[in-house]
């Protein structure tokens, strides 16, 4: 409803709005009143994510971050529909698990060009709209991982410590028109299926390391950032104990780093190698959660059925290989035969 004395509602466009932080922060947006333009590469995703929302106040647009057209296009989308932009929130990354020298160059090049580039993209896209509006409100995710270190992720690592410093650099240069804010928001684990989605060649998928929040608690603090920015917001209990570990004792830090990413950023799940959704949208793995939270029976059903997965890939292999040693002794059997009946010629 709008008139005299009624505000307008809030015209926010989130990008990541098909899956995990990005669609809670859409649904939570427009549960409270406001119009949001809903952004990721995939379409059916952004549709699913859409029908989570209050009815009739969303519009979809698929766009890919990595792409500056697609990016002003998404822009001019939403004030077409709605005459304006008050928020961008800037949810959309990527990532790739592994030893920096077994990840594809091609696939750590595309997590750094989604996850840095994009940010960057959305950024110029959403300040030049402020620009023109006088006022506006950018909200960029950023990580735990955009202040310390970790093994077997470092495109990840590299694209969110490049985030970090840039939010930093557009906070400074904002400074001289105070209608325009920039606001970073940066998380520790959260329970999105921005682990399972993710590519790998570790042999096996990330998980967040505990203490893990939900998505919504994440979403709380953006939402809260649109109206009240500030410079830095973590949401995660134990954010500020690993930054000061990593910064203060980086020799023990380093020493306890990896096996503890082994003990609590992975699964034990057995995973081939996949570029996840790097380089193409996985729809199919898109919703608000992951599968870290809940209740416990539904926990132990989501694990028993990777398990199960495993075990039945594993008895596979092994059949596979069963097969493969009986044909290679047939193989020589027959050439035995052959040689034998050979010489009797
Ligand atoms: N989950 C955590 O533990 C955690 C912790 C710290 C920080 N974060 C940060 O939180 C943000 C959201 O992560 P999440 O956990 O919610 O991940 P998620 O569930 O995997 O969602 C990622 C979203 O980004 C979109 N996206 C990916 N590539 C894109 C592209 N090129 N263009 C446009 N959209 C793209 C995905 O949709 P399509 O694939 O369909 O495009 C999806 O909507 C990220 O910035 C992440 O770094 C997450």
């Amino acid at each position: 409803m709008t008139g005299p004395g009624v505000p307008e509602p809030l015209v926010v466009v989130v990008t990541g709005a098909s899956s995990g932080i990005g669609r809670a922060t859409a649904v939570m947006l427009s549960n409270e009143g406001a119009h949001v333009v809903l952004a990721a590469r995939s379409k059916a995703a952004l549709l699913d994510a859409q029908r989570e929302c209050a009815p009739g106040s969303t519009h979809v647009v698929p766009a890919d971050v990595s792409r500056a057209q697609e990016v002003d296009a998404l822009l001019a989308a939403a004030v077409d529909r709605y005459g304006r932009v008050d928020a961008v929130v800037h949810s959309a990354a990527v990532l790739a698990y592994g030893r920096f020298e077994d990840v594809p160059k091609d696939v750590f090049d595309a997590s750094i060009n989604v996850t840095l580039l994009g940010t960057a993209t959305v950024a110029r896209a959403a300040l030049q709209q402020f620009s023109r509006q006088g006022t506006g409100s950018l909200v960029v995710v950023g990580s735990l991982l955009g202040k310390i270190a970790v093994p077997y992720m470092s495109s990840y690592v590299t694209a969110k410590w490049g985030v970090h410093g840039l939010v930093r650099c557009l906070q400074i240069e904002t400074r001289h028109t105070p209608d325009v804010n920039v606001s970073l928001v940066w998380p520790g684990g959260v329970n999105t299926p921005v682990y399972t989605q993710a590519g790998t060649y570790l042999g096996r998928h990330g998980r967040p390391p505990p203490p893990i929040v939900s998505p919504e608690r994440v979403a709380r603090a953006i939402v809260r950032r649109i109206e009240h920015p500030a410079r830095e917001t973590s949401v995660g209990p134990a954010n500020f104990v690993s930054v000061l570990g990593f910064r203060v004792l980086p020799g023990v830090f380093d020493t306890l780093v990896t096996p503890l990413m082994r003990l609590g950023g992975l699964s034990l799940v057995r995973a081939d190698p996949t570029p996840g959704n790097v380089l193409e949208p996985q729809p199919s793995g898109e919703a608000t959660h992951g599968e870290w939270g809940g209740s416990w029976p539904r926990r132990l059903t989501v694990a028993g059925a990777r398990a199960a997965g495993s075990l039945r890939d594993a008895a596979n292999a092994l059949v596979a290989a069963a097969n493969l040693r009986v044909e290679a002794t047939n193989a020589r059997h027959d050439r035995g035969t052959d040689s034998s009946g050979g010489a009797a010629t």
